[in-house]
């Protein structure tokens, strides 16, 4: 089984896309609910979740995990690679790795959490491939609470994004890294607003892919993972907000069953 952990149900949109990539990979997830949002928490808090998190899924039968929340990978990546013997796959890598590849003039900007911008983790990826590279930071803290509250077409949203894109706009970026599980759902605005030359970074198809080629090339490893193309969503609190982010993300309604992870 793949393991996927998300601070909360935005993280279904990796899961979507593992689903759209590997149709026939099971995959057990888990979404803090009780805990999010990680984007304004301190490392130390996000990494001591992080290992609860993952050691949930490997109690399910997880023999990969991916953590699908940027904040969790920024802070707790490294950290839970080298604590765990399994494979660990992050939204970062292969973020960075496309933005890397498909940037022209090397004018890379990226939007995320408090937490995630804070790391720095994206810059300092970015430089390890492409030195030459500029990196354009901005953290956008109000986007998630609107993606939650079903604020796609809204006016207010609209403007707020304005707000945000703009200093990048300026900068004059050819490529857009969406360094955050919620800001697909806002790409249709995304998009018109950072201007049609720019390239947006989707990670979640970004991680689904990297996942792809990671089993493509282990084919002993990846014969070990089930194949029933069943998934199991836990979440550590039931609520109504997460039940309504879940049916968002696959438009439809989807079955959140709640466990504790802390004992
Ligand atoms: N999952 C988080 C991320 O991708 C967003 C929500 C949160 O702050 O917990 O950074």
């Amino acid at each position: 089984m793949i393991g996927i952990f998300d601070s909360g149900v935005g993280g279904m949109t990796v899961a979507r896309a593992v689903e759209q990539v590997l149709p026939q990979r099971s995959i057990v997830y888990f979404g803090d609910v009780a805990r999010t949002p990680y984007g304004s928490k301190s490392p130390e808090t996000i990494q001591r979740y992080a290992c609860q998190n993952t050691e949930f899924l490997l109690d399910k039968g997880a023999k990969l995990i991916i953590i699908a929340c940027n904040s969790a990978a920024s802070v707790a990546g490294d950290l839970l690679k080298k604590k765990y013997d399994v494979p660990i796959i992050e939204v970062i890598s292969p973020a960075v790795k496309l933005a890397t590849q498909k940037s022209r003039l090397g004018r890379i900007a990226v939007i995320g959490t408090r937490a995630t911008i804070n790391s720095k983790v994206y810059e300092k990826n970015i430089s390890d491939l492409r030195p030459e590279a500029t990196v354009f930071s901005q953290q956008c803290p109000l986007l998630v609470p609107l993606v939650e509250e079903g604020w796609l077409h809204k006016r207010e949203t609209k403007m707020i994004l304005r707000r945000y894109l703009h200093p990048l706009k300026v900068q004059s970026v050819d490529t857009l890294v969406l360094g955050c599980t919620h800001y697909p759902l806002l790409r249709h605005l995304i998009e018109p607003r950072i201007g049609a030359g720019v390239t947006v970074i989707d990670s979640s198809l970004a991680v689904a892919h990297e996942l792809d080629e990671y089993l493509t090339k282990r084919p002993a490893f990846a014969d070990t993972l089930s194949t029933s193309s069943t998934t199991h969503y836990y979440v550590s609190d039931r609520t109504e907000t997460a039940l309504n982010t879940a049916q968002r993300i696959f438009d439809r309604p989807v079955d959140l069953q709640q466990v504790s992870v802390t004992g």
